[in-house]
């Protein structure tokens, strides 16, 4: 039986993200960490199942047009007598705010690398978000069984170009391309791989000892270890407190269509990510993990099924005992909101969820008045900090396409900007709205949702660049001034500076180092 106390029940879960460039291989890691960790019987099942979700809902017909997802899921699995939460960010090339806020509820992320490529835009991109928010990171060099690049260079790129120390926990023994298995350098043996059909069920695995190794292997177990030496002597060992403290990430190879070192990697979720601790809150106090249940949400999504028209909270566990049907109150109003319809999600598929603890994530159903940002809690009040929004690069207008749908119209942009599909801004004395999102597909997202769950249909300008920079009253009127920076107002009251190029930002930054010219993400 289970200590069933929030500490306990806390250190017993990894909540965690995978951020990588689109085609790196997220997809297929997740899924072969379901398949490892039995909550799927064969690997392929995950993608079928996606196949029919994705014909249940009409939403999701832009997900099917474009084959891609746009919804994050979470995942739950046991491994190891450990809880697994595995948050699920979308893959699509084109970037959203849904990915950042994901982070905000994660502990830990994976950073998958295609060892071909290295590091991508995008796996920067979200490493900065992993960085400000101090996330400790282990790294996966993915598509080992293809020929890519050296394993030191990719060493070299993290190095430089994400900043984080790398320190190699397996290594590859054979050419990139004819890839045999792992030097795991914890104990200097060998693990030999052997592919199954279609990498469907788990890879056979055969440990050697260094002997056997060498006799077997010749030349690449020789230059393995030569490597791995190099590795020692730059004091390249895992190291769990600087990898906790955002400075290292111990490195993992492998191959996740083949399941090569899938398990590996599994296992460090376990023993080297850290569990739940105490969330700070807004004054950066902590809240016990055995203090009454608290949250905050993190994502909200309307019409995920339209047949029920609903409205789903992401909440993430604090502290505390979830139990289905408690009253919890929410901070922001102080109201009373009952957690009858509490549930986990996965696409379209929803479970009931009686209970959860710390790092645990439940979706609330009927949950209209809840925003990002908001906390809920039992008891005693605790305000979490609020979700840093990021800023937009993209803005865009948007007029109704039938002026008789004005109130649709409306009720869809409150909808689509309270679930930060897009952010809505406005012109002084202007009530035609600006759109302004970080990736294109946001736009879209909103186009096709306006049309078929708000009945209003609208005419999209076309995009153009920003470079965005949170100021305030006193600057802003500074600003009027100048043809190349346009002020808008968010429905927060925050005030944005639109520059049409970094170029003058960087002008006006050294002309008046006084001006509060902000970039959002350090907010
Ligand atoms: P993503 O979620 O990060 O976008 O990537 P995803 O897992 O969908 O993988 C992108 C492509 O890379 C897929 O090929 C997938 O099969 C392939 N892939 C993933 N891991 C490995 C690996 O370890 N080695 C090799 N060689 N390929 C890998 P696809 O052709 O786009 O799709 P599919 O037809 O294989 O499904």
């Amino acid at each position: 039986m289970n200590d069933p106390t929030p500490t306990a029940q806390a250190a017993r879960r990894r909540t965690f993200a995978i951020i990588s460039h689109p085609d790196a291989g997220k997809t297929t890691l997740t899924e072969k960490f379901l398949l490892y960790a039995g909550a799927i019987q064969e690997a392929g099942a995950v993608k079928a199942q996606a196949g029919r979700r994705r014909a249940t809902s009409d939403w999701m017909a832009l997900e099917q047009q474009r084959g891609i997802s746009i919804s994050s899921t979470v995942l739950q699995f046991d491994y190891r007598d450990h809880v697994v939460n595995l948050l699920d960010t979308p893959g699509h090339r084109d970037f959203s705010e849904d990915t950042y806020r994901v982070l905000a509820a994660a502990d830990a992320a994976i950073m998958v690398l295609d060892s071909a490529r290295g590091v991508e835009p995008q796996t920067l991109k979200l490493f900065e978000v992993c960085r400000s928010r101090r996330l400790p990171v282990l790294t996966f060099l993915n598509k080992m069984d293809r020929p890519g690049l050296e394993p030191l260079a990719l060493l070299d790129e993290i190095e430089e170009q994400i900043g984080l120390r790398p320190t190699p926990v397996t290594w590859p023994v054979g050419d990139p391309g004819s890839f045999r298995g792992v030097i795991d350098r914890r104990s200097g043996g060998f693990v030999r791989f052997t592919r199954t059909e279609r990498g469907s069920t788990a890879a056979g695995e055969e440990e050697l000892d260094a002997e056997q190794a060498a006799s077997e292997l010749g030349t690449a177990w020789e230059r393995a270890l030569d490597e791995c030496a190099l590795l020692d002597e730059v004091g390249a060992v895992v190291d769990q407190k600087s990898f906790l403290a955002g400075e290292s990430t111990p490195v993992f190879v492998g191959s996740a269509i083949t399941n090569f070192g899938v398990r590996h990697l599994l296992d460090a979720i376990i023993d080297l990510a850290p569990s739940p601790a105490p969330q700070l809150d807004a004054d950066e106090n902590p809240r016990p993990l055995d203090s009454p249940c608290s949250g905050f949400v993190f994502k909200v999504q309307a019409n995920m099924n339209p047949a029920h028209r609903d409205h789903v909270a992401f909440v993430r566990i604090c502290s505390g005992h979830f139990e289905r049907g408690m009253t919890l109150i929410h901070q922001p109003t102080s109201k009373p909101f009952a957690t009858k319809y509490a549930s986990s999600v996965f696409g379209a598929e929803r479970m009931t969820v009686e209970d959860a603890w710390p790092g645990d994530v439940i979706g609330l159903v009927n949950a209209s008045g809840l925003r990002i940002g908001d906390s809920l809690y039992l008891d005693t009040p605790v305000v979490f900090p609020r979700i840093p929004a990021f800023p937009p690069e993209l803005i865009a207008s948007a007029h109704s396409k039938d002026v008789s749908r004005h109130k649709q119209f409306r009720r869809g942009l409150e909808q689509l900007e309270q679930e930060g599909v897009v952010q809505v801004l406005h012109r002084v004395n202007d009530p035609q709205p600006v759109l302004a999102a970080v990736g294109q597909m946001q736009f879209e997202v909103f186009a096709h949702r306006m049309a078929h769950e708000f009945n209003a249909p609208v005419e999209m300008g076309s995009y153009s660049q920003r470079t965005v920079r949170l100021t305030d009253g006193p600057t802003a009127e500074h600003l009027k001034g100048y043809t190349v920076v346009q002020v808008l107002e968010r429905s927060d009251g925050a005030l944005l500076a639109m520059f049409e190029s970094p170029y003058f930002l960087a002008r006006m930054e050294s002309d008046h180092p006084d001006w509060v010219l902000t970039p959002i993400l350090t907010t």
